[in-house]
Order: structure tokens, then C-alpha cells, then sequence
């Protein structure tokens, strides 16, 4: 993992990157085999490059958060409700161990699995970003773990028997969430390899507004979710476990100014729902938005203008993207706010916080088009949703 990006994060629980401090098994969720235990318990899917797609819910409160799906784990199955998330690398459910911190949450019952191992290792995972709009303050986003193995099956891949972890403990920011852990899908993510699946998944996210539908499709794209041709970018610096791509500019209300005319590297991250840049580029893009987004210095790297102006402000930002050829995509106004900040009612907190040493996009594109994740291809493929 990237040391910067030991960061760690996650709002969405996502826990956009997370920091893990997972020594011992380097936790894949590539749920690699440990062993042939479980293998064939299940009928096989015969079709040679089987897809299959999972529906996702969306979890809003005054502002789209976040996108969850079922994943099931052990024999016979327990259903539990996942962040799929590009920005962090394992897959954590809480377990019976986590007593009051997960009482609102489905717990793993390890003892009625009749397929699971205790690896008994313990570790933690911290995340760089929260759920929504929560904010993310020191290690307040912060998850005890112990690694454990299983079968897991998410729609009808199934992933014979995998290293994961369940959580023991949690920071209590993680409380109010409808769903209850987090399945890691990094660029290095090995969990197609043993199920006869293409390594590639397509998402489709879909804003409050026009019903929050999601659906995450594995081993392929679901054609029905976009319109026109998917537009390719390649991952670049891949060893660092982050999908992410090259920027070649980005233009706000049609304006081309000039310091936002250099590459960024940006990570791509189904976790967050909003964006991260750093400072500078951050307050270039606001400076065309308007000169009243300010800073709130009751949060840390947040800014807001008043509730009353920001739905009559054009904020349109439109990014290139390298590929053959290059591409344009475009964040709306209609994502500008992101609703009021708690306790100022009239201050309306703006899309983009401002972060230390990385760029990242999360939700607040993604609703606009569909994703396509290519392990295989070490490449990235957007076209629009229509939304
Ligand atoms: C997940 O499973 C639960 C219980 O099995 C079910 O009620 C829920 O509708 C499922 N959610 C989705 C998104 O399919
Ligand atoms: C921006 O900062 C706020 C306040 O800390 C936080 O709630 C929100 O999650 C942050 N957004 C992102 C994308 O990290
Ligand atoms: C769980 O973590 C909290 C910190 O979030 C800590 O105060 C508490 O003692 C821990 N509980 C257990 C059982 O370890
Ligand atoms: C919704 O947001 C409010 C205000 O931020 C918060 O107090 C409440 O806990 C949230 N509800 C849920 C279910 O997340
Ligand atoms: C910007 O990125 C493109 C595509 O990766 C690359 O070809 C170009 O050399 C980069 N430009 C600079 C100034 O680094």
C-alpha cells in the first residue's frame, strides 16, 4: 500500500483507504484459497464468463451517502449488507465478539459456520474518509479486527474459502449506518481468480433524485445502465493499490483556467460520496464558483456559502482524462451542496474538502455515470448513466 494513502480513509465508509495494519496475511480479500475445504460444496456455474449482478440500496439522509449490497458468508449462508468500496482493500463484517459497539448491526456467528477458520490474528483498519458527511477527526473512523476465513458469496459468484476479518470493535461513528461492513475491491483484488469470473465489475449509482438505484455487476458491465461508448483510462501506479487515473486539466462553467491546467492524479473511490483535492487546486475550482465559498473553520478542510445562494450558483466542473482518445467528464451543479453543516442551519457545506497529498473522486461523479472496473486491464471505463 501507498504510505500516503495509509491514510486511510473511508467515508462512505468508505473508507477510502484505508490505513490497515493487516502484518500478517497482507489481507488479501482476494479471499485467497488457505485451503480446498469448501471448494465444490456448491454446484459450479457452468457458462465459461459467467456475469452476475448485485442491486444496490442507497443510504441518504438530506444528501445521497452512500450505496450498499448483500454479500453472504459461511455455511449455511449468513446475509449481511457491504459498502462495495475501490478505496480500500479488505473485506470487514462485525462478528459476535463486538458486543455494544455493533449492536445495531448483523453480527457473524462464526460458531454455526460449518466451513469457517479462526486465523487469529488482530489487527485494525483506519479510514481516511466516513460515511457521508461525517467528518473524519484523528482516528475517529477506526475498526478492530481479527482474520478469520470463510465461503463467501456475493450474488452468484462464490469465493470458496477467503481471508477476511470481523470486527471486534469500532468507533462508534459507524453506529447510525444501514449497513454492516465493507468489501474492499482494490486493483489488485484476486477475488474473480477462483470463480471462473472475468476480473472485471461494472457500478451503477444513480442520484436521490431520480430514486438512488444502484447495481454493482461482476465479471462484466450491465450494457442496460448507459448510454453511448465506455471511455477508457488507464491505472496508473497500480502498486500502490489504488484505482486511480490521469487528469489533464479541469475547466469550471466552461472557463479554462490556467492552474488547473496540469495533470493530477486522481483516485477513484465508491466509498466517498464527495471529493477530496488538495488545497490549491480546491480553491482554484471554487474561485470560479464564486468568491463567497469560504473555508469553515469549525471543520477542517470544509467550505461553505450561504444555503440561500448555492442552488442558484453554476458550478459545473468538467475533468479530462487521458485515454485514447481523451475524455471529458462533468460533476453538475446540482452536486454543489451537500446540505447544511450540523449546527448552522444556514451555512451549506460544499463538495470539495480539501486533503493533504492526494486527489479523490467519489460519489458525486459516479452518479452520473456508470463504472467499470478492469482488474484484467488495469483500466478504468466511464460512459453516461443518463442521470
Ligand atoms: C439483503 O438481504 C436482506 C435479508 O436477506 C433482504 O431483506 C434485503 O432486501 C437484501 N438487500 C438487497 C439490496 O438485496
Ligand atoms: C469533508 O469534510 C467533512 C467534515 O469533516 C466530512 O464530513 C466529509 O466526509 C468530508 N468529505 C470527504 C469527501 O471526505
Ligand atoms: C472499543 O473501542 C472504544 C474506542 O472507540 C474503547 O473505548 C472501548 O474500550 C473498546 N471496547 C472494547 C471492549 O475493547
Ligand atoms: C441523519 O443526519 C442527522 C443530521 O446530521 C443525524 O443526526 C442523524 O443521525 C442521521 N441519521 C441517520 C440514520 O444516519
Ligand atoms: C500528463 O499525462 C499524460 C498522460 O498520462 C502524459 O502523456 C503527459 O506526459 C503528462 N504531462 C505532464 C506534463 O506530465
Amino acid at each position: 500500500m501507498i504510505p500516503s494513502l495509509a491514510l486511510v480513509l473511508a467515508t462512505s465508509v468508505t473508507a477510502a483507504f484505508a490505513t490497515a495494519q493487516h502484518a500478517h496475511s497482507d489481507f488479501k480479500v482476494t479471499l485467497s484459497s488457505t485451503s480446498g475445504g469448501a471448494s465444490g460444496r456448491r454446484a459450479r456455474i457452468a457458462a465459461s464468463n459467467p456475469t452476475s449482478s448485485e442491486p444496490l440500496l442507497e443510504y441518504f439522509n438530506g444528501t445521497d451517502l452512500q450505496w450498499y449490497g448483500n454479500v453472504s458468508v459461511g455455511t449455511p449462508p449468513q446475509v449481511f449488507a457491504v459498502v462495495f468500496d475501490t478505496g480500500s482493500p479488505s473485506f470487514e463484517i462485525p462478528g459476535t465478539a463486538c458486543g455494544a459497539p455493533c449492536a445495531t448491526q448483523h453480527k457473524f456467528d462464526s460458531s454455526a459456520s460449518s466451513t469457517f477458520f479462526d486465523l487469529d490474528f488482530p489487527s485494525t483498519i483506519e479510514f481516511g474518509t466516513g460515511i457521508g458527511v461525517d467528518p473524519v477527526v484523528g482516528d475517529n473512523w477506526k475498526l478492530w479486527l481479527e482474520e478469520v476465513a470463510d465461503v463467501v458469496q456475493i450474488a452468484d459468484l462464490e469465493l470458496p474459502l477467503g481471508a477476511f476479518f470481523l470486527i471486534v470493535n469500532q468507533t462508534t461513528t459507524f453506529s447510525p449506518d444501514p449497513f454492516d461492513g465493507i468489501f474492499g475491491l482494490s486493483p489488485q483484488s484476486g477475488i474473480f481468480d477462483s470463480a471462473g469470473y472475468d476480473a472485471v465489475f461494472g457500478m451503477f449509482f444513480s442520484p436521490h433524485s431520480v430514486g438512488g438505484a444502484g447495481e454493482m455487476t461482476l465479471g462484466g458491465v450491465d450494457t442496460t445502465k448507459f448510454t453511448g461508448d465506455l471511455m477508457y483510462s488507464p491505472i496508473v501506479d497500480a502498486d500502490q493499490g489504488s484505482w486511480q487515473i490521469e487528469s489533464l486539466g479541469i475547466s469550471v462553467n466552461g472557463q479554462v483556467e490556467r492552474s488547473l491546467q496540469q495533470n493530477l492524479t486522481l483516485i477513484f473511490d465508491s466509498g466517498t460520496s464527495n471529493i477530496l483535492f488538495e488545497q490549491p487546486v480546491a480553491e482554484a475550482i471554487y474561485a470560479q464558483i464564486s468568491p463567497d465559498i469560504k473555508a469553515n473553520p469549525e471543520e477542517p478542510g470544509t467550505y461553505g456559502i450561504a444555503c440561500s445562494r448555492i442552488a442558484s450558483l453554476p458550478a459545473e466542473i468538467e475533468i479530462t482524462f487521458a485515454g485514447s482518445p481523451n475524455f471529458k467528464m462533468t460533476i453538475p451543479s446540482s452536486e454543489l451542496s451537500v446540505g447544511p453543516f450540523p449546527g448552522n442551519p444556514e451555512l451549506c457545506q460544499t463538495l470539495i474538502n480539501v486533503s493533504l497529498g492526494y486527489n479523490l473522486i467519489g460519489l458525486s461523479l459516479f452518479k452520473h455515470y456508470y463504472s467499470v472496473w478492469d482488474i484484467a486491464g488495469q483500466r478504468m471505463g466511464f460512459a453516461p448513466n443518463g442521470f
